[in-house]
């Protein structure tokens, strides 16, 4: 069986895009694959109720990156892949790059291939570029290593051991977001405005470094006020919507001691910090919204 986990980013999302530092944490729920020998390649996915082929040539981007990755198997029997999501795609928690992690996995198993978790993690990375235009690497990262990560694009992503436990509600906002579209909106803001770019960019890097401070001496209001300035400058890049907004203020009327978007945004989730696990339940249970609680920061 193999596995690859969502993740929530806590800080630093699109701006890892651009070279800044961010930190993810991986989550438990993902996606898990079996691949069997089979007479010819396919891939279904549950509960999509979907069945691919590989074909380089598909105007489908999930076609184009399942050929890509078999590619990387020499001398190998057609094989079949059972593929069970447990995350929202379009959601922000990195579903995408949770089934590519997951495919390599079923492979390398499959076909008794030894590779570690990190070296699986950076092959998935050809598997996100089929989806994302310019992915920075943090999801398929947080998605083989799990745990808590700091990550800057094209360096080896480093593990955070916090002072305690973390404990996060998050929250769908029933929106779809892409990825894809919302990078590229960011990346056009940023080129239209060099001098906001910069400040905004060496902001989001500070608040990288005060947040992993904040994690390694368990100051969660701290912590808490680096999330809410976070969202401010995704929601000055035009990231948020409504719902979005409507689902940080009812988070922190509730005791959160921050909140923002997490991932892509323009839709998908929300990421709530809780002081404990008592006060994520009534955070979680307080918010009109699907959501979950996640501890984390325990030794992956
Ligand atoms: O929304 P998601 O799960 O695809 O996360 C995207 C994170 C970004 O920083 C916006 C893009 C990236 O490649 O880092």
């Amino acid at each position: 069986m193999g596995f690859g986990g969502g993740k929530i980013i806590l800080v630093g999302e699109h701006a890892v895009v651009h070279g800044t530092p961010a930190i993810a944490a991986g989550i438990r729920r993902g996606v898990s694959s079996i691949a069997r020998p089979a007479d010819q390649d396919s891939l279904h996915v549950e509960p999509w109720g979907r069945t691919w082929r590989p074909n380089a040539k598909s105007e489908e981007p999930l076609e184009r990156a399942f050929e890509r990755i078999l590619s990387r198997y020499a001398d190998r029997p057609p094989l079949r892949f059972v593929v069970r999501v447990a995350l929202p795609p379009g959601a922000g928690l990195g579903c995408s790059a949770a089934i590519g992690v997951s495919l390599i996995d079923a492979i390398d198993k499959a076909l008794g291939v030894a590779r570690s978790r990190a070296e699986l993690g950076a092959l998935a990375l050809e598997w996100e570029r089929f989806f994302h235009g310019d992915p920075s690497g943090i999801d398929n990262l947080a998605s083989a290593l799990g745990g808590l990560l700091c990550y800057r694009r094209s360096s080896p992503p480093r593990r955070i051991s916090p002072k305690g436990s973390i404990f996060l509600v998050v929250a769908h906002s029933g929106q779809r977001s892409n990825t894809k579209e919302m990078v590229a909106r960011v990346s056009q803001r940023l080129a239209g405005s060099p001098e906001w770019a910069r400040r905004a960019l060496d902001e989001v890097k500070t608040l990288a470094i005060d947040a992993e401070a904040a994690m390694c001496s368990g100051d969660l209001i701290a912590l808490g006020a680096v999330l809410n300035r976070n969202h401010e400058i995704l929601r000055s890049l035009n990231l948020s919507t409504n719902r979005l907004e409507a689902l940080c203020r009812e988070a922190r009327s509730a005791g959160a001691l921050g909140a923002k978007i997490t991932g892509a945004g323009g839709g998908g989730c929300m990421v709530a910090l809780a002081a404990e696990a008592e006060h994520a339940d009534r955070i979680s249970g307080a918010l009109a919204a699907e959501s979950f609680v996640e501890e984390v920061g325990r030794a992956a």
